[in-house]
């Protein structure tokens, strides 16, 4: 059995000069985790189920345990100061300290500290994303450079995964590991080594309700999904929790794509770049998988701001690769893109 502080200490000696910073910043997300972890456990119990009362940046309305997530995880990085700014979800703008100690904080942290937080009463697997990225800024408070960095410029990104067990699933860029919390003695436990994802899948997970929304591409791919054609296991299984985190683990495990495409509504859909699409994509591309906007790689686009928007394919290579092909024949010119 290795605990995941041994795992980290074991890694993190592979490298000579690591001064145990980058260590703490993971332990105080994992201290945050354990927190939020056990607030979810008795939401039915507590007065901690149901609405905060007011709507985030992105006009969302928030849940008490959006808001109780928040502040865990925002007091655990501030406390361990290694991080010079913190941007989340669920903040307008950046945050930052006016203490010295931590703004000598090398790296910088963004969030999502609860992912699918409409599926809180119902008791369905919820998450919370992170990316770690090394601040560019050379001293004083973080900057918003700091946290505009592409997903290619992630240092390490992972979930926690709120579900039938808690687990904590993260890379630093030498593939992806999983560990399972064990409630009973406050560990995190090295459970899943090296995942990778099946190169194919037969679940595509995407909400179809919006169909009549998709543009063209995403349409034809849907249809390739329900084809008649045992010799390559079509039809595929439709699994859509409507948790990002949860849809991500189950096809990272099974075998599968996630799709949140953009739309004519909402040409770039719904899921953010900094706080869901990069931490998602890095961990895709450690499994071997893939991640994309339909037509580019995540990881290499740059962002503008804190809250952008992005649509999203992920997951098992030959699916997103398929999906891609009927992208660039059928929908370029249907979102301005132009192809040979
Ligand atoms: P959040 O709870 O952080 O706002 O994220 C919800 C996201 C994501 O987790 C999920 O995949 C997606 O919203 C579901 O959206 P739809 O209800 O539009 O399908
Ligand atoms: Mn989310
Ligand atoms: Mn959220």
């Amino acid at each position: 059995m290795k605990t995941l502080i041994e795992f980290i200490n074991d890694t993190q000696s592979d490298f000579p000069y690591a001064t145990g910073e980058f260590t703490r910043v993971l332990n105080d997300l994992t201290i945050a985790a354990k927190i939020v972890n056990r607030e979810i456990n008795k939401a039915g119990l507590a007065d901690i189920n149901g609405y905060f009362g007011e709507t985030n940046v992105q006009g969302e309305d928030q849940k008490k345990l959006d808001v109780f997530a928040n502040n865990h995880f925002i007091a655990a990085l501030k406390h361990g100061g290694m991080v010079c700014a913190i941007a989340s979800e669920e903040n307008e703008g950046l945050i930052t300290y006016d203490n010295a100690y931590s703004q000598k904080g090398k790296y910088v942290v963004t969030m999502d500290p609860l992912d699918g937080s409409s599926n809180i009463e119902v008791n369905v697997p919820i998450g919370t994303i992170f990316s770690i990225y090394r601040r560019v800024s050379e001293s004083g408070p973080g900057t918003l450079t700091d946290v505009l960095q592409p997903g290619n410029k992630q240092v390490a990104a992972g979930y926690i995964i709120y579900g039938s067990s808690t687990m904590l699933v993260y890379t630093t860029g030498n593939g992806v590991n999983g560990f399972t919390y064990d409630p009973s003695v406050g560990l995190f436990i090295l459970s899943h080594p090296n995942m990778k994802i099946p190169e194919n899948g037969c679940i595509y997970s995407i909400n179809e309700a919006n169909y009549i929304y998709f543009h063209k591409g995403v349409k034809e791919y849907i249809a390739y999904c329900q084809e008649d054609d045992p010799s390559t296991d079509r039809p595929y299984t439709t699994r859509y929790i409507g948790s990002l985190v949860a849809d991500f683990h189950r096809n990272l495990i099974r075998g599968g794509i996630y799709i949140y495409p953009g739309t004519f509504k909402n040409p770039v859909g719904k899921l953010r770049l900094l706080y869901e699409c990069n931490p998602i994509a890095y961990l895709a591309e450690q499994a071997g998988g893939i991640a994309s906007d339909g037509f580019r790689r995540i990881l290499d686009i740059k962002p503008t701001e804190l809250h952008q928007r992005v649509p999203f394919f992920v997951g098992s290579t030959n699916m997103v690769l398929k999906a891609q092909e009927l992208m660039k024949v059928h929908s370029a010119k249907e979102v301005g893109i132009v192809t040979e």
